[in-house]
């Protein structure tokens, strides 16, 4: 059923290099995006994969390009290259939301200070960019919570210009980074949601392309 389209994917984490030795990250793996990308093209879509340094194995499969990509900004510059070319945007990459200021090109030393501090500046926000695009895809966020989840996914969703919005609370149990299932809460722009229960990854990716297919029906 995702024959003819091609679905542009933001999956991993990003790397935002400090010098030679050390780097700002965070804990995402890349399987929930894995997941999206294998079952996509299971279903006839063409996927485009802009991944960050994943801890999951890339998907491989002859519809899957992947392009690896390490820094924030390096991923947006990938997805503003690739994203004429897509009817859909998936974006559940764990984008770094501040890089240091200047990057070291000699290991920054430690000195005798008790405390040390790194300047950090923000990047890109690509879901964001993508969403104030004239021309777009049908586009879908995530987002990672910790409280709150309803209000600041439905916050999300309106600021970046989303047509759906993927919450997770990363709190919870089974849910979130380096585990195999998750639990999403599904919000749309008309103010609709739908609550998946707990799955398996490749099963909520099989939900999430379900809930895609049927919105870009009803919408055409
Ligand atoms: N995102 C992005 N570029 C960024 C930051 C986030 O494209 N620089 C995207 C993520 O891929 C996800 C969505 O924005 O689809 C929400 O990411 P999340 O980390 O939940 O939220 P933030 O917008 O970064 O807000 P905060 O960290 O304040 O919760």
């Amino acid at each position: 059923d995702f024959a003819g389209q091609t679905v542009l994917l933001t999956a991993g984490p990003t790397v935002e290099d400090a010098d030679p030795a050390r780097f700002i990250s965070n804990r995402s793996t890349g399987r929930m995006g894995a997941a999206l990308a294998k079952i996509a093209a299971r279903r006839g879509a063409r996927v485009i994969f802009v991944h960050g340094p994943m801890s999951w194995p890339v998907p491989q499969a002859p519809a899957i390009r992947a392009i690896a990509v390490r820094s924030a900004e390096e991923m947006c510059n990938a997805v503003l290259a690739e994203i004429p070319h897509a009817s859909v945007a998936i974006l559940c990459a764990a984008v770094a939301d501040y890089t240091p200021v200047a990057y070291s090109r000699e290991k920054i030393k430690k000195g005798t200070a008790a405390t040390f501090s790194l300047q950090l500046k923000r990047t890109p926000d690509i879901l964001a960019t993508v969403g104030a695009l004239d021309q777009k895809p049908f586009l879908v966020g995530f987002a990672a919570e910790t409280q709150d989840l309803t209000a600041n996914a439905a916050a999300k969703l309106r600021q970046k210009h989303c047509d759906m919005l993927c919450a997770n609370d990363i709190t919870e149990p089974g849910c979130g980074f380096a585990v195999p299932t998750n639990r999403l809460t599904v919000l749309f722009a008309d103010g609709r949601r739908e609550d998946l229960p707990l799955l398996a990854k490749e099963e909520v990716a099989a939900k999430v392309l379900d809930l895609v297919r049927r919105e870009m029906n009803s919408s055409q």
